[in-house]
């Protein structure tokens, strides 16, 4: 039987380094050596200043670094001493060629089980936790068994993660399920059971599922599109709801107590973004292309349009409210994460809402807890359009609060939810008095209450909520 006795991560972004951080909390029994192409992420991952913001990944980290715990950019000794071997590099969508815009881009898987194939001294379980299309381990596979020997075996294995960033390392210590599939080969199994024994050290056995490789591959595919379609959902009723005077956040409560269809991700908003969501539906939409199955290609691709099509309607209802004109007009924009807890911006909402304003020639003040201005710099900049830092400050300011965002604003605009921006921590009559008049309000998440502040003074409007219509 193979016990596992030293793990490899290639690759030390949001989802290999907590990911393999909390196995080394777990496993003191195990050495654990994250690592990466990139210089600087490492320097940081061995400083006290982490890559990553997640909460607990400090404490995680700190706790077993130097001891079971190394980061490292000696890529090739790390291969040669592990036993098993996390492929956790990231996997963009493709920007040109065949499938630009959908498929994802595996030229960092490929180089990385190049990478194996090239220096292994000895035989290594290779498990893909990136999310990948499905039959991508049959690529690895071709790869890996042309460079095998009597020697030296490959066996590979999908492991997909499903964490969820802000709560990372909750996720990972108590994770809803482990997914490992492997080949149904003898030793396929073999090196499963390895890697179920290596989760065991925390998660209850049940909740450690094994199936077929392709059915592992395409379970995160399924899990993140399906997640994303219950977001879409509530987003199109949400348009119903502001036609009608329905109150989105009561369909959603009202559905959810059904308990077939559960409470949780029924909360709309200006549109889901983060690094995975669109990224893996536009997976799905091309596997399906490529598989000859049009109708299932646009069924998934329906939830992607539903998700910018909720963007540009909230956008489309800010300038009409604000008289059909923003040129010139100070928009604070509340949030720039794509959710909170994070200082994560990948696909965030933020990003195409002032992309907006910035055409429409507003001024857009933004206040995000976490994310770094040079960050935002970077996610506005557009090559050829308003492409360096010089060109957007004349339209962009970042500010250290929401008071100094919202100070001079025709309108505030909440679009991410921090926590920060609630009614009870935000003073919102502070706010109200240094805006220009009438002072509008654009809530994005269902963060504040509406007729409290409409009371101080505010034109509020609400995703989802329309208390005019309806009555007339
Ligand atoms: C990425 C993908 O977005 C996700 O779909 C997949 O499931 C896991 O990988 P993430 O960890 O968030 O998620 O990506 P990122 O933070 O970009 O980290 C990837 C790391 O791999 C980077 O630090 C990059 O420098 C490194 N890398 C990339 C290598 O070490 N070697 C390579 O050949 C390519
Ligand atoms: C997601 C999956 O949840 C996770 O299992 C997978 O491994 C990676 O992708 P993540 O992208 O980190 O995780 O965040 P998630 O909490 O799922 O939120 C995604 C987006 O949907 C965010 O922009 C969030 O604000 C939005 N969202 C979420 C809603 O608009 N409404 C909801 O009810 C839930």
């Amino acid at each position: 039987m193979t016990v596992v006795k030293n793990v490899c991560c290639i690759g030390a972004g949001y989802v290999g380094g907590p990911t393999c951080a909390v196995l080394a909390y777990k496993c003191p029994d195990i050495k654990v050596t994250i690592v990466d192409l990139s210089e600087a992420r490492i320097a940081a991952w061995n400083s006290d200043h982490l890559p990553i913001y997640e909460p607990g990944l400090d404490e995680v980290v700190f706790a077993c670094r130097d001891k079971n715990l190394f980061f490292s950019t000696n890529v090739d000794a790390a291969i040669q001493e592990a036993d098993l071997i996390f492929v956790s590099v990231n996997t963009p969508t493709k920007k040109s060629g065949m499938g630009a815009g959908m498929a994802a881009d595996l030229a960092y898987v490929e180089s990385a089980t190049r990478r194996i194939a090239e220096v292994a001294k000895s035989s290594k379980i290779v498990v893909e936790k990136s999310t990948v299309p499905c039959r991508t381990a049959q690529s690895m596979r071709t790869i890996l068994e042309a460079n095998s020997t009597p020697e030296i075996q490959f066996d590979i294995l999908s492991n997909p993660e499903f964490l969820a960033e802000g709560t990372a390392i909750k996720d990972l210590l108590n994770p809803d399920r482990v997914l490992i599939g492997a080949l149904q080969t003898e030793s396929g199994i073999e090196a499963q059971n390895a890697l179920v024994d290596v989760y065991t050290h925390w998660v209850p056995k049940e909740r450690v599922i094994t199936t077929n490789l392709w059915s592992s591959e395409l379970s995160k595919l399924a899990a993140n599109a399906m997640l994303a379609q219950r977001i879409s959902s509530i987003n199109a009723l949400s348009a119903i709801c502001e036609a009608t005077g329905a109150d989105v956040d009561e369909v959603a409560f009202a559905c959810g107590k059904d308990t077939r269809l559960g409470s949780k991700f029924l909360k709309a908003s200006v549109g889901f973004g983060g690094s995975c969501f669109q990224k893996d539906i536009l997976n799905l939409v091309y596997l399906s292309k490529q598989l000859n199955l049009p109708e299932v290609a646009a069924y998934w691709e329906q939830v992607v349009i539903m998700n910018e099509y909720q963007k540009k309607r909230f956008v489309r209802n800010i300038i009409s409210t604000l008289f059909n004109t923003i040129t010139n007009k100070k928009i604070a924009v509340l949030g720039f994460a794509f959710k909170k807890d994070t200082g994560d911006t990948r696909e965030s909402a933020a990003i195409t809402l002032i992309k907006d304003f910035i055409q429409e020639n507003a001024r857009v003040a933004i206040y995000d807890p976490k994310v770094e201005a040079q960050q935002i710099y970077m996610d506005l900049s557009e090559p050829g359009v308003v492409d360096t830092q010089k060109q957007l400050e004349k339209n962009v300011q970042i500010c250290q609060s929401a008071y100094e965002a919202a100070d001079g604003a025709d309108a505030v605009v909440i679009v991410t939810e921090w926590d920060e921006f609630r009614d009870d921590q935000l003073d919102y009559s502070k706010i109200y008095t240094g805006m220009n008049k009438p002072a509008f309000l654009f809530d994005g998440r269902l963060l504040v209450n509406a007729q409290k502040l409409r009371q101080i003074g505010f034109k509020v409007s609400v995703i989802g909520k329309n208390e005019l219509a309806g009555t007339a």
